[in-house]
C-alpha cells in the first residue's frame, strides 16, 4: 500500500501532480491510501522511496482528460467525502482509458461524483452569499480591514476566496473558517490553517445591515420554505440578520394584515393596462431634457435608491447606438454611461475596432443603478424583465431622437430589450436581429462578462470577440448611410 499525504493547502493541486506519477506508473487505484494535511500515520506500509512508486513506463501515455472533465473532478475533491481522493484517481483511469464515457449517470461513481461537484458548487455559491464581513480596521490604518467567520460544509476555501479578491480587492480581510483561513492584505490572496476558531467582534456595519434587512422584508410576501431553501438554517448562526428572522415571521400575518387595511383602493390592473401611458413621442424630443427627467423617473422602485438617473451621451443623429445593461457603482455617481471598470474595458476594444466613441451614441436599456447594499459596498443586481420593459419607454425615446442606423446590444439585458428575446447570448453572439419595429440589431458580450471571467486567457478571447464585433458595426452602419 502506497500512502499520499496531501497538503492541507494546495490540496487538489497536489493530487493532480500525484495522480499524474501514479497514472504513468500503472499503480491501481486499491494500491493507495490518501491522507490530508498532518498526521494520520499509515498503518500498513511507509512512503516508498521514489515518491510514486516504480519507475514511469515510457510505453504509458500520460494521463489527460478534457479541461472540462478535469474542472469537474477538481471541484468534486473539495467535498467532504474522505474517500474523495481515491475515487477521483479510480474514475480518471477509467476516463482516460475510454472505460467510462463522461457524463454517463448510469454509472454509479460518476454520478456520486457528479453530484458532489453539484454539492460542492452549492456550498461555494452559500459561502459568496452569506459571509458577512465585520469592520476590524485599527484607528490608524491606511487600508480599512475586515474579518468573517464562515462554516462550510466542504473544502471549499480555496477555491470560494478569489471571487472576494475581485469584489473587495480594494480592502484587507480575512475569512477563517474551522479549518483554513483565507487572508487578502495588500493585494495578496494567501491561506493558513486556522489559528482562533471564533467570530471576530461585532460592529457598526452588522447593525446597518440588520436594520436594511428588517427594512426590505416584506411581511405580505413571506414563504417560509422559499426563505429557509435559499438561506438554509445550519447558517442563520453566522448572519446577523438571521436573530430577527423567527420574530419576523411571528410578526408577519399581523403586519401583513394591517398592509392591507391601510392600502388605498387601487384602479383594477387590466383597467390601468388599457389607459394610453406613453405621452406621444415627438421627433423633436430634447435629449437635454432627458436628465431631469430621468432622474425624477419612478416608473419601477430601483430609481428611488440611485443616486441619479444616468442617460445615453453621444451626438443626436449618430449612425451607431450601443447599448449596454445599467449604470454600475461608478455610472451612478458620475451620471455617465460606461466610465467604471465596464467602461474601461469598452473603451480598450472600441478603440482597437478603431470605433471613435465620440461618433457614437453610449446608452444603456436601464437608466438607473440596480444593487444590494453588502455592508459599506452597493453589489450589482440585474434588472428584472419589468424593469426592463418599463425603462424601454427611456430607450425608445432615445432611439427616436438619434436614429440611429444600427443598434448594438451588449449583453442579454440590452438584448432583451431591444429584441424582446431573453435568451442567452451563446448561440446569439455576432448575429444581426431586428427590434420589433425592424431596425437592425448586432449582438455582442457585455463588457463587463469579460471582466468576470476567471482567467487572463479567456478574458483576452472575449475582448477580441466584443472588438471583432464592434468593428464590424462600424462597417454595417457606414455602409446603411
Ligand atoms: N455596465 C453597463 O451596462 N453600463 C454602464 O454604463 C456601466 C456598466
Amino acid at each position: 500500500m502506497r500512502v499520499i499525504r496531501l497538503p492541507l493547502i494546495g490540496t487538489v493541486a497536489a493530487w493532480r501532480g500525484h495522480v499524474r506519477q501514479l497514472a504513468r506508473r500503472s499503480v491501481p487505484p486499491e494500491a493507495v491510501l490518501w491522507q490530508v494535511g498532518e498526521g494520520g500515520a499509515d498503518l500498513f506500509a511507509a512512503d516508498p522511496p521514489g515518491g510514486d512508486g516504480p519507475v514511469p513506463d515510457p510505453s504509458v501515455p500520460p494521463l489527460t482528460l478534457p479541461r472540462e472533465v478535469i474542472g469537474a473532478i477538481e471541484t468534486a475533491l473539495c467535498h467532504s467525502d474522505p474517500q474523495r481522493f481515491a475515487r477521483a484517481y479510480a474514475l480518471a483511469l477509467r476516463l482516460f482509458g475510454k472505460a467510462l464515457r463522461w457524463g454517463d449517470r448510469s454509472d454509479a461513481p460518476l454520478r456520486r461524483l457528479l453530484d458532489q461537484e453539484k454539492a460542492v458548487r452549492r456550498d461555494i455559491h452559500k459561502m459568496h452569499a452569506f459571509v458577512r464581513f465585520r469592520d476590524v480596521t485599527p484607528p490608524d490604518a491606511t487600508r480599512r480591514a475586515f474579518a468573517a467567520w464562515f462554516e462550510p460544509e466542504h473544502a471549499i476555501v480555496e477555491a470560494a476566496a478569489p471571487f472576494f479578491a475581485r469584489r473587495f480587492g480594494d480592502m484587507d480581510w480575512v475569512i477563517a473558517t474551522p479549518s483554513l483561513t483565507a487572508r487578502f492584505e495588500d493585494g495578496l490572496l494567501t491561506f493558513a490553517p486556522t489559528a482562533h476558531h471564533a467570530p471576530p467582534p461585532e460592529d457598526a456595519t452588522e447593525k446597518l445591515w440588520c436594520t436594511y434587512f428588517a427594512s426590505i422584508f416584506n411581511p405580505a410576501r413571506l414563504m417560509v420554505s422559499a426563505m429557509t431553501s435559499e438561506m438554509p438554517k445550519k447558517y442563520w448562526k453566522n448572519l446577523p440578520e438571521a436573530a430577527l428572522i423567527p420574530d419576523m415571521i411571528r410578526a408577519a400575518p399581523a403586519r401583513a394584515r394591517g398592509m392591507q387595511e391601510a392600502m388605498p383602493t387601487l384602479e383594477l390592473a387590466h383597467v390601468a393596462r388599457l389607459r394610453p401611458q406613453r405621452p406621444a413621442l415627438t421627433a423633436d424630443v430634447g435629449l437635454e431634457d432627458l436628465k431631469p427627467a430621468l432622474d425624477a423617473c419612478r416608473r419601477c422602485p430601483i430609481g428611488a435608491c440611485a443616486t441619479q438617473g444616468v442617460p445615453g451621451e453621444g451626438p443626436r443623429h449618430a449612425p451607431l447606438m450601443i447599448v449596454g445593461e445599467q449604470p454600475g457603482d461608478a455610472e451612478d455617481l458620475a451620471g455617465r454611461p460606461f466610465v467604471g471598470p465596464a467602461g474601461q474595458v469598452f473603451d480598450r476594444c472600441a478603440t482597437a475596432a478603431g470605433l471613435d466613441r465620440a461618433k457614437v451614441y453610449v446608452t444603456n436599456a436601464v437608466k438607473h443603478f440596480k444593487f444590494q447594499p453588502r455592508g459599506k459596498r452597493r453589489l450589482h443586481e440585474r434588472p428584472t424583465q419589468d424593469e426592463i420593459s418599463l425603462c424601454r419607454w427611456w430607450l425608445d425615446l432615445e432611439r427616436q431622437a438619434v436614429k440611429p442606423g444600427l443598434l448594438v446590444a451588449m449583453g442579454a439585458t440590452a438584448a432583451a430589450a431591444l429584441t424582446g428575446d431573453g435568451t442567452r447570448l451563446t448561440s446569439r453572439r455576432g448575429r444581426l436581429e431586428t427590434t420589433a419595429d425592424g431596425s437592425p440589431v448586432l449582438i455582442t458580450l457585455h463588457p463587463s462578462y469579460c471582466l468576470r471571467l476567471p482567467d487572463r486567457a479567456a478574458q483576452v478571447r472575449a475582448e477580441t470577440q466584443l472588438t471583432d464585433d464592434l468593428r464590424l458595426a462600424l462597417q454595417i452602419a457606414a455602409g446603411s448611410r
